[in-house]
């Protein structure tokens, strides 16, 4: 099983993932491998990390593109072309078009540096202690048309303390982001599922 991973910036959520791929020996255990890396950026930082690790990377640079739809298409064949099961924005800056969505539903998944449903968009972080938050956090969902609300597969929760600013919470936030999506990751290519301890007991998990 492949994934290809979508970054547009540092990568730290990509590495996180290849890390932990790496150590928990994903591709002898399971048959899962990151097939590829790929940035709408050139100079996105993550590129130089996952050429580090071997892993093939591959540029589709938006700014080459008349429209959305005209990149959204050339990503798709970029992508397409690693014959992924799972495709993983990970700090992916686009909105993607609803015909990118539709090409991988159900294959497609996200990080959000908030709590979702609360805190969709940009700024997370400043606007969850301008609201005085006492938690923060991140969310790993499915990926629909509609930005930041498909359906949620892991959250991790952070205090929001007192003295933070939006830099010392997204960094406390982001630790959290390395920790849930590889397991994320991991259980959605491996159908598995939360299991409630009833449903464990009655054996029908
Ligand atoms: C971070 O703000 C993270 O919260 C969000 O995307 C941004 C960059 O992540 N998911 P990364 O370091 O490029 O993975």
């Amino acid at each position: 099983k492949n994934i290809v991973i979508l970054i547009s910036g540092g990568g730290s959520n990509m590495a996180a993932i290849a890390r932990t791929a790496e150590q928990q020996d994903w591709a002898g255990r399971h048959g899962i491998r990151i097939a590829a890396v790929v940035s709408n950026r050139p100079d996105a930082g993550g590129l130089a990390l996952a050429r580090e690790r071997g892993i093939p990377t591959a540029v589709v640079d938006h700014r080459a593109y008349p429209t959305r739809e005209a990149f959204d298409a050339a990503l798709a064949e970029g992508v397409e072309a690693h014959d992924p099961a799972l495709v993983v924005l990970a700090g992916f800056m686009r909105i993607l078009t609803p015909g990118f969505v539709e090409r991988f539903a159900g294959r497609l998944l996200n990080i959000h540096p908030s709590l979702l449903p609360a805190f969709p968009g940009l700024d997370t972080h400043q606007r969850a202690i301008d609201a005085g938050c006492k938690v923060a956090g991140c969310t790993v969902h499915e990926v629909t048309a509609e930005l930041d609300v498909g359906p949620i597969l892991e959250q991790a929760v952070v205090a929001v303390l007192p003295c933070d600013t939006a830099e010392t919470l997204a960094a406390r936030v982001l630790t959290q982001e390395h920790e849930i999506y590889p397991r994320a990751i991991l259980a959605h290519l491996l159908g598995r599922r939360p299991v409630c301890d009833q449903e464990r007991q009655a054996g029908s998990a």
